[in-house]
């Protein structure tokens, strides 16, 4: 083998394997008119860890206009948001100790970011699963689905 091949066969495993290699994070942004710019998340079964990057892209306070990312299965979902409603701002619009709540972010404001990683194996491949903001009367808008994926 001369070096150019070498150098091929490196080149050509190098783009494989950045191909091959999954992606365990992801942004999605929440804006002043109650909308997510994301309607469904995969999450690769091969990332250990997963993590949300939720960025508000827009200008109002969180008191008028919060958003926070939560994940639930699908049938959990409307009891978790309506549930929340009473745990109030302060509590991120999240029951406490709702063991329904696979993960949560808090809530931020108009031009503010947060994150939330929790562990895959918490997901099952069989099973649907919704994301929703739980600010009162959001996840009328703001919700998609999560699937976990090969
Ligand atoms: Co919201």
């Amino acid at each position: 083998m001369n070096l150019k091949n070498v150098c091929a066969a490196t080149l050509s495993f190098a783009l494989l394997g950045s191909a091959s290699a999954a992606t365990c994070d992801m942004e999605i942004e929440g804006n002043d008119a109650m909308q997510f710019n994301k309607s469904s998340i995969e999450v690769p079964q091969s990332c250990k860890q997963f993590t949300v990057k939720l960025k508000h892209a827009g200008k109002l306070p969180k008191a008028a206009m919060g958003h926070n990312w939560v994940l639930t299965t699908a049938a959990d979902m409307q009891a978790v948001a309506t549930d929340g409603i009473a745990a109030g701002l302060d509590k991120n619009y999240i029951k406490a100790g709702d063991t329904r709540v696979i993960a949560h972010t808090p809530v931020v404001g108009g031009g503010e970011s947060t994150s939330v990683t929790f562990d895959t194996n918490k997901l099952k491949a069989d099973q649907s699963y919704a994301f929703f903001c739980s600010f009162p009367g959001h996840s009328a808008l703001m919700k998609g689905t999560v699937k976990l994926t090969k």
